[in-house]
């Protein structure tokens, strides 16, 4: 099974971005921890990352390279519809999940708009949503 994992903008300033609310932990820190956790259920996970809302599209796109799909949109969850249509347009098995409770945090973040496209959402618990996504995409049996 090959998961594409995409995390959105500013993600990859994870640990120097606002840490008392993303935590310490630095982008490649959690690239190598969810690749280490992956490899416990044998599975190949490419974890991408980029900060243009038009890339995250194309390779929301390329379906036919992955069984299931895990996206943390990051800001774009509360503003792009074009995210949303892309996720849309895929059968596959999807999962959104962010670090932090939006729904506890200020008014403009509390909803995803993107999540209206995905089988299932895991938030508020940093990298362990992560693996929550991961471990509902290998209880799925399809
Ligand atoms: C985030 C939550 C978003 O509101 C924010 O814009 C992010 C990160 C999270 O993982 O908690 O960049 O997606």
């Amino acid at each position: 099974m090959k998961i594409r994992l995409i995390n959105g903008p500013n993600l990859n300033l994870l640990g120097i971005r606002q840490p008392d609310i993303y935590g310490t932990m630095r982008y490649p820190e959690l690239v190598v921890a969810l690749r280490d956790y992956a490899t416990k259920y044998g599975l190949k996970l490419e974890i991408m990352q980029t900060n243009h809302e038009g890339q995250i599209i194309d390779w929301i796109q390329q379906y036919e390279q992955y069984d299931a799909l895990i996206i943390n949109p990051a800001a774009y969850c509360h503003t792009s519809i074009a995210i949303l249509d892309a996720l849309l347009s895929v059968t596959k098995p999807k999962v959104e999940v962010h670090l932090t409770d939006i729904s506890q945090r200020q008014a403009f973040r509390s909803k995803s708009i993107t999540a209206k496209g995905v089988n299932q959402l895991f938030m508020g618990n940093k990298i362990k949503s992560y693996y929550q996504a991961i471990d509902y995409l290998m209880r799925r049996k399809d």
